[in-house]
């Protein structure tokens, strides 16, 4: 018996999460536990599952998040493994609901499986999205080992210095992560700082932001094509990578040829 019989479009919610996880996987970006995905799933909640009694206590998100009341989200498990979780979603993910105070959550699902470490971070920026009235219900963050690289050079943190080289690599980057990448300098893993500062990111017009020494947290209207935007700038980097080895600098595209680009396709920046 699993929450998600008879219940199709939720489950199909939940498989592209374990697809996705999968991918992660394969890629050499989800080590261990590495990374987290979480997904607003309150428009596929039917009254049958509203009356759902939890499994757990309540417990404290850590933070306060108005727009967040009567929420559902599937989350990744915390400590639990991206390859674990693209066979079994339900023994290493749960769902959850947000209480009326918007400050506690409690599970309702088939196993009591503790929400991710960075819940704070994913809650806080589906609470901001919800604000903004943007269509994004999808927040991932994995470890894509080049662009995590990158930050390891302060040079690449500086505004928009690694945005310009990713989309100077080929075409693709841009068009398909128009906004480009955002940086927040180094925070301890799972706090309310990181949190904040990942808003703050992204409210300056991001989809992607790297967290400086340990990942990026991408945001999207659904969880595949958050995975879409850092892939790209992940296959980026190793362009950029790739030239390098080769022994010389690579040119990248110009800022006119980029400039025409953002022209013909209507792109953002
Ligand atoms: P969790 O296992 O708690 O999701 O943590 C993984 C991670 O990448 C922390 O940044
Ligand atoms: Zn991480």
């Amino acid at each position: 018996m699993s929450i998600l019989d008879n219940r199709a479009a939720l489950k199909a919610q939940i498989d592209k999460v374990a697809e996705v996880a999968g991918y992660l996987w394969t890629k050499g970006w989800a080590e261990r536990n590495g990374g987290n995905i979480t997904i607003n799933i309150t428009d596929w909640v039917d009254e049958g599952m509203r009356a759902l009694p939890a499994i757990t206590e309540p417990k404290a998100i850590g933070t306060t998040l108005p727009q967040l009341k009567g929420c559902w989200f599937y989350c990744k498990g915390t400590g639990r493994r991206m390859r674990d979780l693209a066979r079994r979603p339900m023994e290493n993910g749960s769902i959850i609901r947000i209480l009326p105070d918007c400050a506690h959550y409690e599970i309702v699902a088939d196993a009591p499986v503790a929400p991710t470490s960075e819940l704070p971070s994913h809650l806080s920026v589906h609470n901001y999205l919800l604000a903004k009235g943007s269509p994004y219900r999808a927040s991932l963050h994995t470890h894509p080992i080049e662009l995590v690289a990158l930050t390891h050079s302060k040079k690449w943190m500086e505004k928009d210095v690694a945005t310009r080289m990713l989309w100077s690599m080929i075409p693709e980057t841009k068009a398909f992560c128009p906004r480009g990448l955002g940086m927040v300098p180094y925070m301890l893993p799972s706090s309310v700082e990181l949190a904040d500062a990942t808003i703050r990111a992204i409210d300056e017009d991001y989809d992607v932001v790297m967290w400086e020494k340990h990942g990026v947290f991408a945001v999207d209207t659904d969880v595949m094509s958050a995975f879409d935007q850092v892939d790209v700038l992940n296959k980026a980097a190793q362009i950029y990578i790739s030239a390098k080895n080769m022994g010389f600098e690579p040119d990248g595209m110009t800022d006119a040829q980029m400039q025409e680009l953002s022209q013909a396709f209507g792109l953002p920046k």
